[in-house]
């Protein structure tokens, strides 16, 4: 067991890696240290002010003016650095605005390669922004790493990695990338995108990668009521060319939200052990149901890269990927009969929500690469909350009993 983790008794995790030492401790107490504020205040202030006071032209006391650096945001960059065993965390307007900005770092003619099965919006800003722009963007499996090795050209500066990916959960070996996309070029950054696993469960920066980034919107704030994305990172020389491009292309979030998601990490650690738990009850209920035709969820033995997850994480969050069994019609139906899961794109949040990909957050993939991908029209995701199992799992069997009514 590294020295950074530490046993969990949960029945859930067992199998999986050690939870990281002092999560909780650091999540509750890094960056709202209230020796920081005149007043003690041992929540932190919500600092709206724009602007700074300064003692003398250029003699400041540390800020400013908001978007170059903010005290809330400060608070919220310090917790997140912590939880990803990084140095530094930059706040982000969005889980979009973080990919953007770390795009900046690179000029036409820089290659990116990108994982083939990536949320569509990230997939939409590579094809349809950053290649439109000059820069030569490639997709491959990467959870091939022989396919990874002849997809890195000379020219490759960024390799973007998500696991699991969104929606079909394939998982990606990061340490095994990390090693081969280095040993190609050192320089070469390797970025993990953990939106679905959080910090809580996956700790990219350990396993080699360079940049750790994440739509906070998901599980890092945890309650579905703030856009916002992070990235964290230890080398300096890169974190002071984010620092710049952060407050060069402006893309900050508000005070308000910062002090709302570092409110939010306080409980990350509760939040995503009954995540794990509810979500590996409703995918034992999916896979054992022949009104499903498969289920994907990483926790599960059956999952291809079960034992892969087991290796690089702490555990599983909520999310889990089905084929019900027949046609559109029959997602349909299951989805406009759900009672206690939202129809609704977006996940993490501490309420249960579903949602068809095809339709829905994967329709800027074309047809083509969707078919290739898996999302079919069958294909359901859902984002397990944190309601009580039994009601979960019965709202699951009253809407897939609505779309295969017993005859
Ligand atoms: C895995 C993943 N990455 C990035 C994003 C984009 O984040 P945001 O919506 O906060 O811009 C999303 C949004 O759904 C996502 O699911």
């Amino acid at each position: 067991m590294a020295s950074h983790m530490q046993n969990d008794s949960s029945s859930a995790s067992a199998g999986f890696q050690p939870v990281f030492k002092s999560f909780a401790t650091d999540a509750i107490h890094v960056g709202s240290e209230p020796e920081q504020w005149n007043s003690m205040a041992v929540v932190p202030p919500i600092s709206l002010s724009t602007t700074f006071k300064q003692h003398g032209p250029g003699k400041h006391a540390g800020f400013e003016y908001s978007r170059s650096g903010n005290p809330t945001r400060n608070c919220l960059e310090k917790a997140v650095a912590a939880l990803d065993g990084a140095q530094y965390c930059l706040a982000l307007a969005s889980g979009l605005a973080a990919t953007l900005t770390i795009t900046h770092l690179f000029k036409a003619g820089d290659g990116i390669l990108c994982m083939n099965d990536v949320y569509g919006g990230t997939n939409r800003y590579f094809r349809k922004i950053a290649a439109e722009v000059g820069l030569d963007v490639s997709f491959a499996d990467l959870t091939k790493l022989e396919e990874l090795k002849a997809a890195l050209k000379p020219n490759t500066k960024m390799v973007w990695i998500e696991t699991p990916t969104n929606p079909t959960m394939k998982v990606v070996d990061i340490q095994g990338c990390s090693d081969i996309v280095h040993e190609h070029n050192k320089d070469t950054i390797v970025v993990v995108d953990n939106t679905f696993m959080s910090a809580y469960f996956q700790r990219p920066l350990a396993l080699g990668a360079d940049i750790c980034m994440y739509s906070a919107t998901k599980y890092m704030n945890g309650h579905s009521d703030v856009v916002m994305g992070l990235m964290s990172l230890s080398r300096e020389d890169l974190y002071e060319r984010l620092k710049f491009l952060q407050n060069a292309l402006g893309a900050v979030p508000s005070p308000f939200d910062c002090y709302m998601c570092n409110r939010g990490l306080k409980t990350l650690h509760l939040r995503m052990k009954q995540h794990f738990k509810n979500g590996l009850a409703a995918a034992q209920f999916l896979e054992a149901d022949p009104r499903v035709d498969r289920v994907i969820f990483p926790g599960l033995p059956s999952h291809p890269q079960h034992e892969l997850t087991k290796r690089q994480c702490t555990g599983c969050p909520g999310m889990i990927t089905f084929y019900i069994k027949g046609k559109l019609e029959h997602a349909s139906t299951f989805l406009s009969n759900l009672k206690l899961f939202a129809l609704a794109e977006s996940l993490g949040g501490y309420e249960s929500l579903a949602e068809h990909p095809a339709i829905m957050t994967h329709a800027s993939v074309p047809e083509n690469e969707r078919k290739k991908l898996g999302i079919s029209d069958t294909l359901i995701r859902l984002s397990v909350g944190l309601e009580d199992e039994e009601d979960i799992i019965a709202d699951l069997d009253q809407a897939l009993g609505a779309a295969h009514p017993k005859k």
